[in-house]
């Protein structure tokens, strides 16, 4: 089946790879002319080698092109995937400018079709986005009637970065949310190959489906981290504790562990977006307040536990290794990078600055700061350290490393090292919850 898909970001192009795997023939439209160019060449705008691997041999088997022509790819498209950013306004609201631009592309093409095509929108959209703002721009720019001149479906994409493309071969439901038989039964077509429950529900209740997974998502994060504030103030350590707690299975072990908060392009959007909505049909949600707070002060909690480890951080040097959202990633999008390095500067600290990959990103947003070549250069004549984002490699520092440090003090804002390897290594280990009875 010929599939176009509009928006070659994480989503569009691991939605397109997949398609390409199962041997469909796709089109990435994009506005950005080097993403397009790159894309062509078989390489990624981001670091998800798997992924990339993939592209590339789409791209060489003739599976796989990208370019700027959104109208002309979704023209010659059966399914016409929309999956374009939806970011946060300042309300919290999504700005959906890009997926209004990606429908009015759709509609010039079904307006010439002739014939049935699927629209689908893939992107992340509040409840009613769909039914309302999507179809009236299909409908009065095409001149054709959804439902039966072409389908509509919401088909909410659930990938995390880093595993984008097993996320989307092997994925843990697919929910397909149309008005109409005919575009579902298209829809699921495709998927057809891919092994995974598949929900079939209304637009609406699409949309709410990936709502209301990434805000318990994120209630579950924030969850971990009360409860590992409230550990580390008792001197119990909150792993053993969230560990034992996620083997029930009405808990369950994923997300339930402490850090420095939740960042990334999708669930601090999310909550704010579906709060924002709430309170605009007349709802004020408690709950997602209460957890963004939790999530908005949860870096400064590592920042405490280093100002009180070396006495106040006043002209200390710190080395903040991980500047990503999370490790394995470039994507520096929510970062809680950005909160903790600006409040450990508003305390009078120096901060030199280590990621792996996400660096030349960073760089454009904290400019200032000192950025080093490596974890061991960045820890070098360190007073304290802080772990932000958990790449393996941070797991591998020793001996050699924390003894270049003036004062080898390790905050595991990520709960990724053995406290007991730092010691051994001759660092002094302190966690997000990470206490030890007294004896
Ligand atoms: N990144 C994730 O992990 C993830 C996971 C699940 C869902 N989502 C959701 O999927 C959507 C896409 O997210 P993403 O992370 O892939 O975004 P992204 O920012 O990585 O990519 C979006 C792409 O769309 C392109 N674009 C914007 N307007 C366009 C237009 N009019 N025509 C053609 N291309 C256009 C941009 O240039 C960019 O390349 C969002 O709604 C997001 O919330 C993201």
């Amino acid at each position: 089946m010929k599939v176009c898909v509009i928006g070659a970001g994480y989503v569009g192009l691991a939605t397109g790879v997949m398609f390409a795997k199962l041997g469909h023939d796709v089109v990435c439209a994009d506005i950005d002319r080097a993403r397009v160019k790159l894309v062509n060449s078989g390489r990624l705008p981001f670091h998800e080698p798997p992924l990339e691997k993939e592209l590339a041999k789409a791209v060489r088997n003739g599976l796989l092109s990208a370019t700027t022509d959104d109208v002309s790819a979704a023209r010659s498209a059966k399914v016409i995937f929309i999956c374009v950013q939806t970011p946060s306004l300042p309300s919290g609201k999504i700005d959906v400018g890009p997926v209004k631009a990606a429908s009015r592309a759709a509609a010039r093409a079904l307006r010439s079709a002739d014939d049935y095509k699927v629209v689908v929108v893939k992107s992340t959209v509040v409840p009613s986005t769909t039914d309302s703002v999507v179809k009236s721009i299909l409908e009065r720019r095409s001149g054709r009637i959804a439902g039966r001149d072409f389908g509509l479906c919401m088909n909410p994409e659930f990938l995390q970065e880093g595993s984008a493309l097993k996320d989307s071969m092997e994925p843990s439901r697919i929910v397909v949310g149309s008005e109409e038989r005919r575009a579902a039964d298209l829809l699921m077509k495709l998927y057809a190959p891919i092994k995974a429950p598949k929900v079939r529900t209304d637009l609406r209740s699409a949309e709410m489906i990936k709502y209301a997974s990434n805000t318990f998502l994120a209630t579950k994060i924030s969850f971990a981290n009360e409860v590992a504030n409230m550990c580390v103030r008792f001197g119990i350590d909150s792993d053993a504790v969230l560990r034992a707690a996620g083997l029930d299975p009405r808990i369950g072990p994923l997300f339930l562990k402490p850090g420095l908060g939740f960042g990334g392009s999708c669930l601090p959007k999310d909550v704010k977006a579906l709060r924002d909505k709430a309170k605009r049909e007349g709802y004020s949600s408690k709950l997602l307040s209460a957890l963004l707070a939790i999530n908005e002060q949860q870096p400064l909690e590592g920042v405490r536990l280093l100002e009180e480890a070396l006495g106040g951080l006043k002209g200390k040097r710190v080395a903040v290794l991980g500047l990503a959202f999370k490790g394995g990633v470039d994507d520096i999008r929510e970062t809680r990078a950005v909160p903790l390095i600006t409040q450990l500067l508003a305390k009078g600290a120096k901060v030199v600055a280590f990621d792996p990959m996400a660096m030349p990103n960073f760089i454009k947003v904290m400019p200032t700061i000192e950025y080093s070549s490596s974890a061991a250069e960045c820890l070098k004549g360190a007073d304290g350290c802080i772990i932000q984002a958990d790449w393996p490699e941070f797991r591998r520092l020793g001996k050699k490393d924390f003894s270049r440090m003036r004062t080898p003090v390790v905050v595991d804002g990520r709960r990724c090292l053995d406290p007991e390897a730092v010691a051994r290594a001759g660092g002094r280990y302190l966690g997000i919850g990470y206490g030890r009875s007294p004896g």
